[in-house]
């Protein structure tokens, strides 16, 4: 499995080179065309680069947002009456949904970093070349941030969570589609199997890095089209 795992991904990888290579041949009006021709200080990514870009907005974009839509459904079957304010209101009540669903299920688990210098922080020294870990799911059930952090709240605000990393140049580059996303995906299901449900047990991925949902059976009545 691991093996076909990685032939895959450099199979995507080499169609990807191929295609930068062909677009900055022929430049069209789409996003490879601008990865490739792009300059920073003279510099442009090479074709390995953009693949292995490529590749990583299709990871990011997909194994954090389907998880979210996933936990979200078990936390809506689980908090009934969270499920009821939110069909009620769901114009008003979608933005808070969404940001409450990121921070309940927080998809990513874990970050690591470097430290650049000696620092000290919450009390522990820390040390230039450190590896340190930044655990959003901890971050995200903090009680000196949130009120009653285990309480699942659709209305919750503030709701200054960390799911898509914090404030600083690797903060989530596809935080706004991802909320797009999982909005459209609840204001859909919501309105066509309003009383959708997840149904027994989960089967989880087997990962510390993301908190991802394999499979989840559910149940709902005939649906409104
Ligand atoms: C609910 C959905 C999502 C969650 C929870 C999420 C979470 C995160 C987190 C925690 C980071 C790391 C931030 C850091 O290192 O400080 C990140 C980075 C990133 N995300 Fe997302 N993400 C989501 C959706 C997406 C989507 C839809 C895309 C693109 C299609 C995307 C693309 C990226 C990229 C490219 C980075 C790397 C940014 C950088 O290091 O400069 N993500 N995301």
């Amino acid at each position: 499995m691991p093996t076909a795992l990685l032939a895959a991904g450099a199979e995507l990888a080499g169609l990807l080179e191929e295609v930068s290579r062909v677009r900055r041949a022929e430049p069209r009006d789409d996003l490879t065309t601008a990865l490739a021709l792009a300059e920073v200080d003279g510099e442009r990514l090479s074709d390995a680069e953009i693949a292995s870009f490529f590749i990583l907005l299709c990871v990011a974009g997909n194994e954090t947002t389907r998880n979210a839509i996933s936990h979200g459904l078990i936390a809506l079957t689980d908090h009934p009456d969270q499920r009821e304010i939110w069909q009620a209101d769901p114009t008003g009540v979608t933005r808070t949904a969404v940001e409450e669903i990121v921070r309940w299920a927080t998809p990513v688990t874990w970050m690591r970093r470097t430290a650049t210098r000696d620092v000290q922080l919450a009390g522990v020294d820390l040390h230039r070349d450190d590896k340190l870990l930044l655990f959003y799911c901890s971050a995200n059930r903090d009680e000196a941030v949130f009120a009653d952090p285990y309480r699942f709240d659709v209305c919750r605000a503030p709701n200054p969570h960390l799911g898509f990393g914090g404030a600083g140049p690797h903060f989530c580059l596809g935080a706004h589609l991802a909320r797009r996303e999982i909005s459209v995906m609840w204001r859909e299901l919501l309105r066509r199997v309003p009383d959708i449900r997840a149904v027994g047990e989960p089967k989880r991925l087997v990962s510390s890095f993301i908190n991802g949902i394999k499979a989840v059976d559910c149940d709902f009545a005939v649906a409104n089209r």
